[in-house]
């Protein structure tokens, strides 16, 4: 099958490219606004970028002709935090992805704690044993398309000691649920170790 990409409307594009880029991470991203409102929502499309200072890009799209909360409050307030996802999350968090009200807290409707970060004001989520507290760098919207890729400096890691293994987090104790097409999700079962060569 070929596919000439200019024949794709937005939502089909959007569906074959979530389809494809598969595995993904989640970063389930919470934020205040100015009053101190919470928000809490999951993206998919994200990725970790360089080293120093570590640094992380999140996708967020336009909703219709406004941008989403997220977006908003991380251009009003410059700090969000990425929280990974565990897969016996999983449920809740795609109830934080509903698209409610700007003054409703998806901490509230998802049933999750909030909790103090280290170094920014908007609170992680409880729930997840690996927090990124993070401060903007910037936002690209690449050219005049209804996007924010929000580039974000990872100011300080929140990693509980039960998932910690030699310093790193054990992707066995993170069990971290993995985002694929449609309404698909997936779990880590088959993890095994392919040595570079020198
Ligand atoms: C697993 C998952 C991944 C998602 N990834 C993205 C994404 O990468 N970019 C995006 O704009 N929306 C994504 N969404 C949709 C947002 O979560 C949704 O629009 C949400 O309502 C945004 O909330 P907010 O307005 O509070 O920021 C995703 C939803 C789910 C369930």
């Amino acid at each position: 099958m070929e596919i000439d990409s200019s024949s794709l409307s937005f939502r089909d594009a959007y569906q074959l490219m979530i389809s494809s880029i598969i595995p993904r991470p989640v970063a389930w991203i919470s934020t205040i606004d100015l009053r101190g409102q919470h928000n809490v929502a999951p993206f998919s499309f994200f990725m970790g970028v360089g080293g120093k200072p570590p640094m992380l890009a999140v996708s967020v799209a336009h909703r219709r002709d406004h941008q989403k909360d997220t977006a908003r409050n991380i251009r009003e307030t410059g700090e969000f935090v990425v929280n990974i996802c565990p897969s016996q999350m999983a449920e809740k968090m795609v109830i934080t992805s509903g698209e409610y009200p700007h003054e409703v807290d998806e901490f509230r409707v998802a049933g999750l704690t909030p909790v103090s970060s280290a170094v920014i004001k908007p609170p992680g989520v409880g729930e997840s044993p690996l927090r990124m507290e993070c401060k903007l760098m910037q936002i690209i919207q690449p050219g005049d398309n209804p996007t924010d890729l929000i580039l974000g400096e990872i100011v300080h890691f929140h990693l509980d000691d039960a998932i910690v293994e030699n310093g790193l987090p054990s992707p066995f104790k993170l069990n971290p649920i993995a985002r694929l097409g449609g309404q698909n999700y997936a779990s880590l079962t088959n993890i095994h170790e392919i040595p570079r060569p020198t």
